[in-house]
């Protein structure tokens, strides 16, 4: 048995990539996204995933208003936007969609900026929130889910994406 860093040993559980959005998708100012890893499903039936979203985020204030958000599941096609602009720039300094040269569209079920460019995409009605530590673990019931692009999905390990070999 070799002992690990606990900081370290938590960098080795694989994590999915995705970005989350919320807000109006029409209203700069009032829309935005990030990119997060801490995310899970949480229950089969009703289908329920949570995210851990530090208080801090812009996304995390649009989310609490709008009572909605989307999961955008992270391939190739997003890879260079997920650690740029929606991993490390703040909605309120700028508008991550128009930085990015994306048009977001309207959400089926959801009030949420919905980008096609992600090869599974979740539309949640926020449920429930915890405060977990230095984040808010936030509970959504997935209301609708569709493919935008057919890529394979990209997990989190170790500070970089792997891909993930099947759908
Ligand atoms: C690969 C990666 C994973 C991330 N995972 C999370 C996460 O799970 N929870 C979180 O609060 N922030 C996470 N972040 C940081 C946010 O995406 C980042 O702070 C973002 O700029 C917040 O934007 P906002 O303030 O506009 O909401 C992650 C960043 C990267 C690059």
């Amino acid at each position: 048995m070799k002992d690990l860093d606990i900081f370290e040993a938590l960098d080795l559980i694989p994590y999915p990539l995705a970005i989350v959005t919320a807000g109006d998708p029409k209203a700069v100012g009032k829309r935005g996204g990030m990119t997060v890893a801490w995310l899970t499903r949480v229950s089969w039936n009703p289908p329920l995933i949570g995210v851990a979203i530090a208080p801090t985020r812009f996304t995390y204030e649009l989310i609490r208003e709008y009572k909605a958000f989307a999961v955008h599941i992270v391939s190739k096609k997003l890879e260079n936007l997920a650690y740029g602009v929606f991993g490390s720039r703040s909605g309120r300094d700028i508008d991550k969609f128009s930085a990015s040269g994306i048009e977001p569209i309207e959400g089926r079920k959801i009030k949420a900026p919905i980008i096609p460019l992600s090869p599974v995409i979740l539309e949640c009605e926020y449920v429930d929130e915890f405060r977990t530590g230095d984040h808010v673990f936030i509970v959504g019931r997935v209301v609708d889910a569709y493919k935008g692009i057919d890529e394979n999905p990209l997990t989190f390990y170790r500070g970089a994406s792997a891909e993930v070999k099947s759908i």
